[in-house]
């Protein structure tokens, strides 16, 4: 099986990106078209293998789903057959648990695996279970099979408060409240605009879902029935991918379409590091290299903060900075996997210790007391970078090993390539256009 790629690294990218839809989007939209009546059409759907496996998960459930065009694809939820979904698909991708929804609004029962998904982190969904079950669904957790079992006993209604946000639980609750024709309130909720691409979509179709601030209300909605195809939003994290490594590899590249408020805080950013930005038009941005980059530090937080999926192509654009720089990341842990691969390449990065007054307000995962956490490292860009052999262990970093091979002189192997397609479509195509020397072995 072809699943690495070779990369003769040390050329300026130039050219043009166009983006393709976000992954974070095509995966709900689909998981929700299973509560629809009827066919489902959605445009702009990556065809990336986390799409690909969701297809199958679907389709095993009974329900059909085919790509009409290249990114066009049509759903059709009616013919749902099953209520469980079989550990082979669920433990491919982690949204699997997402199919609560569809599937007690079909069976009013359901049997969802714990969720496998990116090794970032333990990754738990504690609050999202919390949040199911204080909206009146009766859930079981089988210790030996790894199963929870839902039940619909009542109607779904009342509230629910997040103890910290989170962005695919906030879409699930919302999903469970166009359940029911009670008020169901949702708290402290994730603020991503991929959220409201969501909400766009379900209130196109007849959902009654009403965002305020840091709460969303579902009020009673009719049956969810498509009127017109619904095109998903483009995937600002592929944006970032592109934009830090057209400026890292001293290049120029145009890209689009984008909507400027879903990245306001990556502009402000990569204004401050020195980079050229230019909008070209509304949603048409150019990045490129027009001297030296300052190191600027970084602390993610949710939206409308500094993305975590963004940090480690600013750990790549970091690299070739003149001086040191810190990456912060809160939200997730383990999101570093990509730091002793850097070092094969010559990189100068290491792991740091900061130490924070309130960690278990301050990270965004269940921050353990005695637990010892490294969320912090240290970048002393300028060096010079070589060839190596690198292995992706999850899709973000994957990204930016990928990227920091095509900075790096000489030939490199970069090893799991199936796990950056998870998120990436075209990856070698897209890169090839700029000029990049990349292929698939
Ligand atoms: N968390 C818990 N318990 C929960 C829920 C979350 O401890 O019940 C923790 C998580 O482990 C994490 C933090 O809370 O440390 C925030 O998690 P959140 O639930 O917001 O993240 P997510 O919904 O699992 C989505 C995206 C991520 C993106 C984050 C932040 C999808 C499929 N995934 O994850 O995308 O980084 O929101 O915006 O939408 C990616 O695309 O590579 C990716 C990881």
């Amino acid at each position: 099986m072809t699943d690495s790629y070779l990369i003769k690294g040390g050329k300026p990218l130039r050219g043009e990106v166009i983006l393709s839809g976000a992954k974070n989007v095509a995966l709900k939209t689909i998981i929700a078209a299973l509560m629809f009546k009827g066919d489902v059409i959605l445009k702009n759907i990556p065809k990336i293998n986390d799409v690909l496996d969701l297809i199958e998960l679907i389709k095993s459930l009974g329900a059909t789903a085919r790509f009409m065009e290249k990114n066009t694809l049509i759903i059709n939820g009616d013919t749902l057959k099953s209520n469980k979904v079989e550990l082979q698909y669920g433990s491919k991708i982690r949204v699997s648990f997402m199919l609560f929804a569809p599937l007690l609004n079909r069976f009013g029962e359901c049997f969802v695996p714990n969720p496998g998904g990116c090794r970032i982190g333990a990754r738990p969904i504690d609050r999202i279970i919390k949040g199911l079950v204080a909206l009146g669904v009766k859930i079981d957790y089988d210790t030996e099979t790894g199963y929870y079992h839902a039940k619909i006993v009542d109607k779904p209604k009342g509230k629910y408060h997040f103890e910290k946000p989170s962005h695919t639980g906030t879409e699930l609750l919302m999903m469970i409240g166009l359940m029911t024709d009670e008020k169901v309130e949702i708290d402290n909720i994730a603020n991503e605009p991929e959220i409201d691409d969501l909400i766009l979509y379900l209130n196109s179709a007849g959902g009654n879902i009403v965002e305020d601030k840091n709460k969303i209300t579902i009020n009673k909605s009719s049956g969810l029935i498509q009127k017109d195809a619904f095109t998903i939003m483009s995937d600002r994290n592929e944006l970032v991918t592109y934009a830090t490594l057209a400026v890292a590899s001293g290049g120029d590249v145009i890209i689009s379409p984008i909507n400027e408020n879903l990245i306001t805080s990556f502009l402000e950013i990569m204004k401050e590091s020195g980079a050229g930005v230019e909008k070209i038009s509304n949603f048409k941005f150019r990045f490129f290299y027009q001297g030296k980059i300052k190191p600027v530090n970084i602390e993610t937080s949710p939206h409308p903060g500094f993305m975590t999926d963004w940090q480690p192509s600013w750990a790549i654009l970091m690299l070739k900075a003149t001086g040191e720089s810190v990456i912060h990341e809160r939200v997730f842990e383990n999101r570093f996997s990509y730091v002793d691969e850097l070092k094969k390449l010559g990189a100068n990065i290491d792991f740091v210790d900061i130490k924070v007054e309130h960690p278990e307000f301050f990270y965004h995962f269940n921050h353990e007391k005695n637990k010892v956490y490294q969320q912090t490292i240290k970048i002393q860009g300028g060096e010079e970078l070589h060839n190596a052999i690198l292995n992706i262990s999850d899709l973000r970093a994957g990204a930016a090993l990928a990227c920091a091979a095509l900075l790096a002189e000489g030939e490199s192997v970069v090893n799991g390539a199936s796990i950056l397609e998870r998120g990436y479509e075209d990856f070698v195509e897209k890169i090839k256009k700029l000029g990049g020397e990349i292929k698939k072995v």
